[in-house]
């Protein structure tokens, strides 16, 4: 073995305002089985990944939802790190770009850009919404294509006959929220100065991805590189520019790439290290795993920054292509756009790992799931070849006979040294991440395993020749056991029951040197069922239906007019002695709120701290004496009812700004009071 390599890996950071889907998976699984590989290797992978917070869709949506962009983050942040984990994605620290180490790293970055001369600023006429009070990005503008007439076009690109052109361009332009016409509004805005890093970039891109993707992007150089647009204005859900009075916010693609470095310094504070530690230590891999769509900002704008603020650039983008479904297109209204829950709800995750395996390898060419194709390889290769070796040999072994191994017969030591030496090309294959070819030889070895078995059908000699037979149980089970050892980067749980039914423990690639013999097994756990074919169809059922529920619930948004406040109820409380009065208990403002984060103060035994959004963007930091009856993470999401107007406490770890509101007799006994999911966060409570 080389000497131990540390590797930091990313993926791309999935944006907060949507939910994970079979799309996403491509990326996040095939990083997931480059970092097992390694790490099974012995190698140090670090897989870092966070959700991205920042920008218009962000904002628009929250207010659609009628909660702070925090609370949707908060919420997204939960669902999106159970989807992952649910999936087996084995994340070593899973950030959020709204984090202060974030906006630290973007404002030093900036400062770096300003210090080499790289920014400057110019008048800019962008479209403007009266109505909903915010300049609009071209995705939320809507009008007439300028080359086909095609109707209700955004302001990018033309879903019909695919031109790009810019808003201007268009008729009949509308802001696509509340359909009325934008107006021109002058503003000013920051650029970076991407044209001074052309001749650094045109050498960079060449060997920092593949030629394919080289190539493409090498497009963009005949001409000068236009100054990218750093900022945006206010209202804007992101970081402030400094200097800008709060009035201009970073992009939300300026704060996202950086995303991955501060991610990996909290992931680094944890290890007791710094950021440059990690980033800057020039013996660490650090890739990037990417879609097509983002190739542009991975390899031109993000090496460009880094090169900007001195900051060493990974050593590779690797670049995939689109999930297709059966030949198409990812479709809303087919339902073959699959949530990663909707799958959940009916399919276990491993059958997706399994497939995408067999399918994914290192160019950008689109990957198509075939639904039938799906639960044809399945049943025929991972339940019939693979699983049925362990389940035939282990339950003979087991049931029939003592349970204990013997040795393998002379024929079945040359199929294991064979399977043993086929190693390094398997390896070879994941390190390339050709996972394709890896899982072709995985299943050849499987073939020769099922075709041993056959010829020798242990099941008719159990009687006549128990020796001999266990001698085939022993080489298909030493056989079955080294291709657990092969998949354990795309099935790790079923590898761990693998090892567990040997008594071994979780396996290492250099287990494969080791001959099971004379070992006791243990009783035969459940692996992996057929997929029967009515699961996947509920399954694109129940994506349809979302997708419907969606376009209704959308639909009866845009028609309904904004309804008049209610007029507040009539105060009607008796006031009887010894009591308060109505007055003093009215002053006590009580609201929903939300906790979007928490943390167990390690130093105390009942507190645990919270942030609180209370509505209207604000957050309250909130010690709260309940930790003896709840975790952390039953807090994040709850909407609880908060005394805002309580005078902040100034506590030995920090400012208490407010109180949530619990009943019971305390320690564990204590109840925290949550209004229902649907409760609009920062109502007053009365
Ligand atoms: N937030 C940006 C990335 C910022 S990175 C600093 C973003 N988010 S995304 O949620 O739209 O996509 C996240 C990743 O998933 C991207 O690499 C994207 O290419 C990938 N995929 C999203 N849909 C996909 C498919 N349908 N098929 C394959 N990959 C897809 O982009
Ligand atoms: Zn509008």
């Amino acid at each position: 073995m080389t000497d131990k390599r540390k590797i930091l890996i990313t993926c791309a950071l999935p944006y907060a305002n949507g939910y994970i889907h079979l799309g996403h998976l491509v990326e996040y699984l095939q990083a997931d089985f480059w970092a097992r590989f390694q790490n099974m290797r012995g190698h140090e992978c670090v897989f870092i990944c966070a959700d991205d917070t920042h920008g218009t869709p962000i904002m628009v949506k929250a207010r659609e939802m009628k909660i702070t962009p925090e609370a949707l983050i908060a919420q997204s942040y939960k669902e999106h790190t159970q989807d992952f984990a649910d999936f087996q994605v084995q994340f070593a620290h899973f950030g959020s770009t709204n984090s202060e180490e974030n906006r630290l790293l973007c404002e030093y970055f900036y400062k770096k850009m300003q210090e080499g001369n790289h920014t400057r600023t110019q008048l800019i006429q962008q479209l403007y919404c009266n109505h909903d009070k915010m300049f609009l990005p071209d995705r939320f503008v809507k009008g007439t294509c300028p080359k086909c007439g095609a109707k209700e076009q955004y302001g990018d690109s033309c879903d019909v006959c695919g031109s790009t052109y810019s808003p201007s361009d268009m008729k009949e332009v509308h802001c696509s929220m509340c359909g009325n016409a934008p107006v021109l509004k002058d503003s000013e805005s920051i650029f970076f100065k991407l044209n001074d890093f052309k001749a650094y970039l045109e050498e960079w891109i060449p060997k920092h991805c593949s030629g394919e993707i080289s190539k493409k992007m090498l497009e963009w150089f005949n001409e000068d590189l236009k100054d990218l647009d750093i900022s945006r204005d206010e209202p804007y859900f992101g970081f402030a520019i400094p200097g800008t009075n709060n009035k201009k916010f970073f992009y939300v693609w300026v704060d996202a790439p950086m995303g991955y470095m501060s991610t990996t310094e909290q992931w680094a504070k944890a290890q007791g290290k710094t950021l440059k530690d990690i980033w800057q230590d020039p013996s660490r891999e650090i890739y990037h795993f990417i879609g097509k769509d983002i190739a542009r900002f991975h390899t031109i704008f993000w090496p460009a920054f880094l090169k900007a603020a001195e900051f060493r650039s990974p050593n590779q983008v690797f670049v995939h292509g689109h999930l297709m479904v059966n030949g198409e297109k990812m479709s809303k209204s087919k339902g073959t756009f699959i949530a990663a829950r909707t799958y959940l709800n009916h399919l276990n995750p491993e059958y997706l790992r399994y497939y995408y395996s067999t399918k994914l390898n290192s160019s950008v060419d689109d990957i198509d799931l075939n639904l039938e194709d799906f639960t044809g390889r399945v049943n025929s290769e991972l339940v019939g070849k693979i699983t049925n070796l362990g389940s035939r040999g282990g339950q003979m072994l087991k049931k029939k006979m003592d349970g204990v191994m013997s040795e393998p017969d002379a024929e079945g030591k040359k199929l294991i040294a064979h399977a043993q030496k086929t190693a390094e090309a398997i390896a070879a294959h994941y390190e390339a991440r050709d996972f394709a070819k890896a899982l072709t030889e995985i299943r050849g070895l499987a073939d020769d395993a099922n075709k041993y078995f056959d010829e020798k059908a242990p099941w008719k000699t159990l009687d006549t020749d128990p020796a001999g037979t266990k001698q085939v149980i022993t080489t298909t089970l030493n056989m079955f056991r080294l291709l657990a050892i092969y998949l354990k980067p795309v099935l790790p749980y079923y590898s761990d029951k693998v090892a567990k039914l040997l008594n071994e423990s979780s396996y290492q690639w250099s287990d494969l040197n080791k001959v099971l013999t004379n070992c006791p097994i243990n009783d035969y756990e459940h692996l992996a069922t057929r997929i029967e074919a009515d699961k996947v169809k509920a399954m694109i059922e129940e994506g349809k239906k979302i997708n419907e529920e969606l376009q209704a619930a959308k639909k009866a948004a845009s028609t309904a007019t904004p309804k008049a406040a209610a007029a507040p109820a009539a105060a009607t409380v008796e006031v009887r002695p010894a009591e308060i009065e109505f007055a003093d208990f009215d002053k006590v403002d009580l609201r929903i709120g939300q906790v979007i984060e928490a943390e167990e103060i390690k130093e105390a035994d009942k507190l645990l701290r919270l942030k609180v959004d209370i509505g209207e963007g604000q957050i309250r930091q909130i010690i709260s004496g309940i930790k003896a009856a709840y975790k952390p993470e039953q807090m994040v999401g709850r909407k609880v009812l908060v005394c805002v107007n309580l005078k902040p406490r100034k506590m030995k770890f920090g400012m208490s700004e407010g109180m949530i509101l619990a009943a019971g007799t305390g320690g564990s006994d204590l109840f925290v009071l949550s209004a229902d999911d649907g409760a609009q966060v920062g109502q007053r409570v009365k």
